[in-house]
């Protein structure tokens, strides 16, 4: 079996190279959700929550849904709200070993059991959007996950 590194490491090298020359945002989300979601068997729900730039406009900070695999998400998230609210108001990764211990988290779906949220960056440095996985297991992601998230969404977006 192949370890977590090692799955990553596939997963990255695959995703850069599907994208290669390709602009689109949406298109560059949609192959991170997809290849992801086929990489890791325990996610049950991956996909992006993306600034809502008219929103933002009006000096309203939220969250609307993008690209995702996985049963229906909310469709939209204040800055502060849940656990992809708080990665999005802090700008910080966000690793949740039991959401039920989460002051305020959203739940979607009642078999949300652990979870992961990621900020995603431009190249200019701007928050764009976050990253967001749930686990039917407890403490499905760690510090490892985190890393490789993260390298991963610099190399997709900050680029
Ligand atoms: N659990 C998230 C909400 C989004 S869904 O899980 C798809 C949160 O608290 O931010």
């Amino acid at each position: 079996m192949q370890s977590k590194a090692e799955k990553y490491q596939d997963v990255i090298r695959d995703v850069l190279a599907v994208l290669d020359g390709e602009p689109d945002r949406i298109a560059r989300m949609a192959t991170c959700v997809s290849l992801l979601s086929q990489a890791f068997d325990s996610w049950f729900w991956t996909g992006f929550y993306i600034v809502d730039q008219a929103k933002k406009a009006d000096g309203i900070d939220e969250l609307v849904v993008g690209p995702y695999i996985g049963t229906l998400g909310c469709l939209r998230i204040r800055f502060g709200r849940g656990v992809c609210g708080a990665a999005a108001q802090t700008r910080t990764t966000q690793v949740v070993a039991d959401v039920h211990a989460f002051a305020d988290h959203i739940a979607c779906d009642a078999r949300s059991n652990s979870e992961i949220v990621v900020p995603v960056f431009d190249a200019a440095g701007e928050l764009i959007a976050v990253f967001d996985s749930d686990s039917e297991r407890f403490g499905a992601y760690d510090d490892e996950d985190r890393a490789h998230l993260e390298a991963l969404m610099a190399a997709v977006f900050s680029r």
